[in-house]
């Protein structure tokens, strides 16, 4: 049943067992792994396409959440950028006050806040939300739900700007957000966020999107339908090109602001793609089936010709990757990650170790499975001199490439 709606949801892919996709863990406690079913479908009443499987939030979002969103140089501007225009759009009137739902470590905020702008970060995980309040960001470790905003609107007032970046796609329950929202947004105030694009992950086979905290996968039209049954509407939509393709999103209050030319042109091309329709969303699980033959065909191949191979970025992606192809220490060594907190644990399911980033060098390996595909461009430029060696990297979106 829709967790939008109440609608019939028809299931357009099973991965089976699968952990939880940021749960490291330690070799001493290989034993207490905790597996949960990973379905994805869409609704066929409001076109929202998400999991079927709901794993409790206490669970993935917690003092110990390994997710650091500072981790990416590119990220750090993407959102410096962000604070710039989010305070020239919508944080001109007097005394201002924004609330950003799942700060994380303050990536965005620690901007507005240097500039003094009344402001509250939402964030439930402990270990990071600690790392914002160091970057001087005001931060409550909640979740955001209807409750929560009561409690704000309570102590500071309505604001007039509500800005989320990964993360409104991690909450199941819409229908407390979307009340939470009316209850702490001033009558003008905008609702602006951003998430993965279905349309991105369709056209670019970008399964490894699909884990545990990703419950949704919007498109304008499905965000349309949410919205509205809750007084709001989507007046502006924007093509962001991080984490592989993403739509920034702003809402309103019915009749508060005329939706851009740009929100009807994306929904009559989503209409044409057809991207709530089975044929388009049973492509798609064909060519994850392809992806997988392709990928563990490879990584066969060249182990059997003796070939090193590593991966690069312990990214919650890479856990349905490695646990749906069945890749595993067998044939990648260790894979390399920035996150000191990820640094010494087992990757989830796999229990492929993880290491520092600075062990690729020692010495370079043949080949390096790129998890972190989303940030290649970042990652290619910083090794470099691991492809000038003759390293080659594997790709698997938006195909099985070696490049
Ligand atoms: N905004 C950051 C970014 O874009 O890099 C963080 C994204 S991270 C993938 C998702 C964050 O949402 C986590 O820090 C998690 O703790 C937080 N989160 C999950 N559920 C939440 C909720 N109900 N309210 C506020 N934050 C939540
Ligand atoms: P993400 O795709 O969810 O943003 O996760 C990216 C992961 O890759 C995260 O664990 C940090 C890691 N990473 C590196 O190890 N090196 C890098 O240069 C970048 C950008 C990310
Ligand atoms: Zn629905």
């Amino acid at each position: 049943m829709c967790r939008v709606c109440g609608g019939p949801v028809r299931q357009f892919f099973d991965f089976g067992r699968q952990p939880l996709s940021d749960a490291f863990v330690d070799p001493d406690r290989v034993d207490e792994e905790y597996f949960y079913r990973l379905a994805v479908g869409t609704c066929e009443s409001c076109g929202m396409a998400q999991l079927l499987d709901e794993v409790d939030r206490d669970r993935m979002f917690h003092d110990a959440y390994p997710y650091h969103s500072s981790g990416s140089v590119h990220m750090r501007r993407h959102f410096e950028q962000t604070a710039g225009r989010l305070s020239g759009e919508h944080l001109r009137g007097p005394d201002p006050f924004v609330v950003e739902i799942g700060c994380n470590d303050g990536v965005m905020l620690r901007a507005l806040a240097k500039e003094g702008l009344r402001h509250l970060g939402v964030e439930p995980s402990g270990g990071v939300a600690e790392l914002a309040r160091l970057q001087g960001v005001r931060v409550r470790t909640e979740f955001f739900e209807e409750a929560t905003a009561a409690r704000i609107v309570a102590a500071d007032g309505p604001a007039d700007l509500v800005y989320s970046a990964n993360t409104i796609c991690h909450i199941p329950y819409l229908d407390s957000v979307f009340r939470g929202l009316d209850t702490l947004l001033a009558p003008d105030g905008a609702f602006v966020f951003e998430d993965p694009y279905l349309g991105d992950i369709l056209e670019r086979t970008a399964f490894d999107q699909i884990y545990d905290e990703h419950f949704y996968f919007f498109t304008v039209r499905s965000v349309q339908a949410a919205a509205a049954r809750f007084g709001f509407e989507v007046v502006d939509v924007e093509r962001l090109p991080v984490h592989g393709g993403e739509l920034r999103y702003t809402l309103k209050r019915v009749g508060r602001q005329t939706p851009s030319r740009a929100v009807a042109e994306l929904a009559a091309e989503e209409e044409r793609r057809g991207l709530d329709t089975p044929e388009v969303l049973d492509r798609f699980a064909a060519g994850v089936e392809r992806v997988r033959t392709e990928l563990t065909e490879l990584l066969r191949k060249l182990r059997a010709d003796g070939k090193r191979i590593v991966g690069y970025g312990a990214t919650a992606k890479s856990a349905t990757v490695t646990n749906f192809c069945g890749i595993g220490p067998d044939s990648i060594d260790w894979v390399c990650d920035v996150t000191p907190a990820k640094h010494g644990k087992l990757m989830p399911g796999s229990h492929i170790p993880v290491r520092p980033t600075e062990a690729l060098t020692e010495p370079y390996p043949d080949y390096a499975l790129l998890f972190a595909w989303n940030h290649a461009e970042e990652i290619t430029a910083k090794e470099r001199l691991f492809r000038e060696s003759g390293g080659r990297w594997i790709v698997y979106v938006p195909e099985v490439r070696v490049i």
